[in-house]
């Protein structure tokens, strides 16, 4: 049996009078990876950024474990197990890859009061996570982000989402403008993300991409999810393009 891990029922949302989601409802189990496809402005960030706290849903419920939950902001995301990684990842440029990884969550050393980090025990998880999320290259856990690569840095942003234990991670795009070796990086990041038994919503234009990492297809139009259980097994490219562009009907 499936375990549900999140359920959103009945989202809607408004920008002002634009009216970007229309009574949603989104499930994902527990390790289970789900591609969330549609066609631009189908309302798949602004679903996702309503499941991260990014914005306040006009209506409807978020249930995490079957609990209902109020998300007001990304720290209830992030202590509902939930992270997000978006294109231009939630990193900070100039500081370095061990201080990404613990953003916010910072080990400290000696006496509290100091409020001394504890940059050697940072660098050393952060080195071992790199090696985790396969940046073979040996990049020392000092360098800042500015020095990467945009896959290097979807890494990076991933190892803090394996590290604290997220149960579901989002990618937005997560490969848009990213190079052939990059783009396998991150498919294979969310094959490993799976085998260790997280959740993963995947957002990807190319839908060849969430052929290959996803369990299951939920496609959005215009605000609304038009097919939920569609499985890359049993469907072609093809006709998962013709429910995006509402050309099955
Ligand atoms: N901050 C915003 N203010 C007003 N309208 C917005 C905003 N963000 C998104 N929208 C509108 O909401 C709809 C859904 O957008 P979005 O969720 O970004 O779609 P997708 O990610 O599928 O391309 C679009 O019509 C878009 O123009
Ligand atoms: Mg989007």
């Amino acid at each position: 049996m499936a375990e549900e891990l999140v359920r959103m029922a009945g989202i809607t949302k408004f920008y002002g009078r634009v009216k970007a989601l229309e009574n949603v409802n989104l499930t994902v189990n527990r390790g289970e990876v789900v591609g969330l496809l549609g066609d631009n402005g189908a309302g798949k960030s602004t679903l996702i950024k309503v499941l991260s706290g990014a914005v306040p849903a006009t209506s409807g419920d978020i249930f995490i474990k079957g609990r209902k939950v109020e998300m007001k902001g990304t720290p209830d995301a992030i202590a509902n197990g939930i992270e997000t990684i978006y294109q231009d990842s939630a990193l900070v440029t100039q500081l370095s890859i061990a201080r990404n990884l613990f953003l916010g969550r910072e080990p400290l050393r000696g006496p509290r009061w100091l409020n001394r980090l504890d940059l050697e025990q940072m660098e050393a998880v952060a080195s071992a996570l790199l090696k985790q999320v396969g940046i073979s290259k040996a990049i020392p856990a000092s360098t800042p982000i500015v020095a990467l690569s945009g896959g290097e840095r979807q890494a990076v942003a991933i190892a803090r989402a394996m590290h604290f234990d997220s149960d579901l991670i989002i990618l937005d795009e997560p490969t848009n403008n990213l190079g052939v070796a990059e783009t396998q990086g991150v498919l294979h990041f969310v094959r490993t993300a799976r085998d260790s038994g997280h959740s993963c919503v995947f957002i990807a234009h190319n839908i060849h991409h969430v052929f290959q990492v996803v369990d299951r297809i939920v496609v959005m139009r215009r605000g609304t999810v038009v097919a939920d259980d569609i499985r890359p097994g049993q469907s072609s490219v093809a006709e998962v393009e013709r429910v995006i562009t509402g050309m099955d009907a």
